[in-house]
């Protein structure tokens, strides 16, 4: 089944057919909220909004063993994650949709693996490229059915957040080589890993990267507001479009 991790400006799909909610609870403590049960297209989904349904657990605080644990407990074995990111390559301008196929981690001090037990041998995963080849080619298959247009690969820098970043760290970000910063991708991608998720992000760039383009004076959170809406709606298209070509068997699972 399907699992959609919603983040900043999903915080409920309009076409989901909710069938019910369940409060879940694993052994890494309660997820960001109950798991909501439905259908889109006719095809089962468990949507999680990652900040909580009010919006109110900030990036550093979330629970993102409990969160993929508990989809994955309740028979989830693919995973699409939304997040909001600023853009940093000039490509990545607000508005763009963007399917990231690398990650550099700049997180510190998350809970980021579940392989914590004394006396169990160090685990090492294989982590070199951290998204799953066929949700993200699933993704961009039914961004082309759907005639979304959707700007394919780049490096997705995972700041710690909650601030937002100096101009100083977005010029070392793209030196480094990111393409787009966001706050939540770890270590949800790796955590998913280690749970044999097939899981892929959709990025949804809703600014310039502090010190970039529009946002070189600094960035206007009053301007991110509009494009958040326009571009989640293009996001419920392609989640629409993505289990419709699942239930036709066009995903390759
Ligand atoms: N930086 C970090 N996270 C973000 C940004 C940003 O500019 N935009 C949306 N999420």
């Amino acid at each position: 089944m399907l699992g959609i991790i919603g983040g900043t400006g999903l915080t409920q799909l309009a076409n989901l057919e909710i069938t019910h909610r369940q409060v879940a609870r694993t052994p890494y403590g309660e997820p960001s909220g109950a798991l909501t049960f439905g259908r889109i297209c006719g095809q089962d989904v468990i949507f999680l909004a990652r900040h909580g349904y009010g919006h109110t657990i900030p990036p550093h605080e979330v629970n993102y063993r409990a969160n993929l644990w508990a989809l994955k407990d309740h028979g989830v074995d693919r995973v699409v994650s939304v997040a909001t990111v600023g853009g940093i390559h000039p490509q990545l301008i607000p508005g763009t949709l963007v399917i990231p196929n690398q990650i550099i981690d700049y997180t510190h001090g998350r809970a980021a693996t579940y392989f914590v037990e004394n006396g169990k041998p160090v685990t090492h995963q294989d982590f070199t490229f951290p998204y799953c080849s066929a949700m993200r080619t699933a993704l961009l298959q039914a961004a082309a059915s759907a005639g979304i247009s959707l700007h394919d690969g780049g490096v997705y820098g995972v700041a710690q957040g909650p601030r937002l970043e100096t101009a100083a760290e977005i010029n070392r970000m793209e030196r480094d080589g990111a393409d787009m910063v966001g706050m939540t991708g770890m270590p949800e991608a790796y955590l998913a890993r280690e749970l044999a998720l097939c899981y892929a992000t959709v990025g949804a760039v809703v600014n310039y990267a502090a010190g970039r383009g529009l946002s070189a004076d600094g960035i206007q959170m009053e301007e991110i507001q509009p494009v958040l809406g326009e571009v989640m709606l293009q996001v419920r298209h392609l989640l629409e479009q993505l289990v419709t070509n699942d239930a036709a068997g066009l995903c390759g699972f």
